[in-house]
């Protein structure tokens, strides 16, 4: 059986980035993936990349050598079948703690070896998922970054993008100008169900 790892960058379970990957989720679950699902703000304390190297020595290639709350998450990746993750856009970059995450993911499949930059010998397929205050087409080139990266170190990637979404169920509780809160709602019922269907789409096609 195909197993697929599901990574949640956000700290709001049932919100928006956790639906879209739940639905990316449901939607391999449909071709027969078993899914294992790790939520990154509920794991034991972890660390980003502390540049100790131990990746890159030889009984360690390709492997991170920190033993914390990430390891079952990095171990749980290598030797899937499929890669589903997903993050809030915090100050223009994806959230800190899947930004952690990223480090160590990436970092130990890069040999700093020109002849051959990546180690990663089981490359599996990605799907990358941010959601964002901003319209869809605000963070282009940053998700470029990411895809070029992800595709060189982990495998074929696809990028999901939901913008303008719904931050609070009831925007008059706050004081905030910036936002029109009937809009977010009216988007959050015409448009987020078509992303949810989207997202439910490239999970079902995401091992063919
Ligand atoms: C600390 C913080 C920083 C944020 N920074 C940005 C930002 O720079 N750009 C943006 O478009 N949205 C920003 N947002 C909004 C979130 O990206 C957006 O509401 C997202 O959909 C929340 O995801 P969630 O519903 O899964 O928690 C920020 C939210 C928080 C809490």
């Amino acid at each position: 059986m195909s197993r697929v790892v599901v990574v949640n960058g956000s700290p709001r379970k049932g919100w928006n980035t956790d639906l879209l990957l739940t639905e990316a989720a449901k939607g391999a679950e449909s071709k027969g993936a078993e899914i294992q699902k790790f939520d990154l703000y509920s794991l034991e304390k972890y660390t980003g990349c502390v540049s100790c190297f131990g990746c890159k020595r030889e009984a360690h290639r390709g492997e991170c050598v920190i033993r914390d709350g990430l390891k079952p998450v990095l171990d749980a990746i290598d030797g899937a079948d499929g890669l589903i993750m997903g993050a809030p856009n915090y100050f223009g970059d994806l959230s800190a703690q899947f930004k952690t995450f990223y480090e160590r993911l990436v970092f130990p499949e890069l040999t700093y070896n020109v002849e051959n930059i990546c180690c990663n010998k089981h490359r599996i397929p990605v799907l990358l998922v941010m959601t964002s205050n901003a319209p869809d087409t605000m963070y282009t080139s940053l998700l470029e970054n990411y895809k070029n990266t992800l595709e060189k170190f982990i495998g074929p990637t696809k990028v999901l993008v939901s913008g303008e979404t719904l931050q609070v169920k009831d925007y008059s509780k706050f004081d905030w100008t910036m936002f029109d809160g009937d809009q977010r709602h009216k988007r959050r019922e015409m448009v987020f169900p078509k992303e949810l269907e989207y997202a439910y789409a490239l999970g079902e096609s995401l091992l063919d």
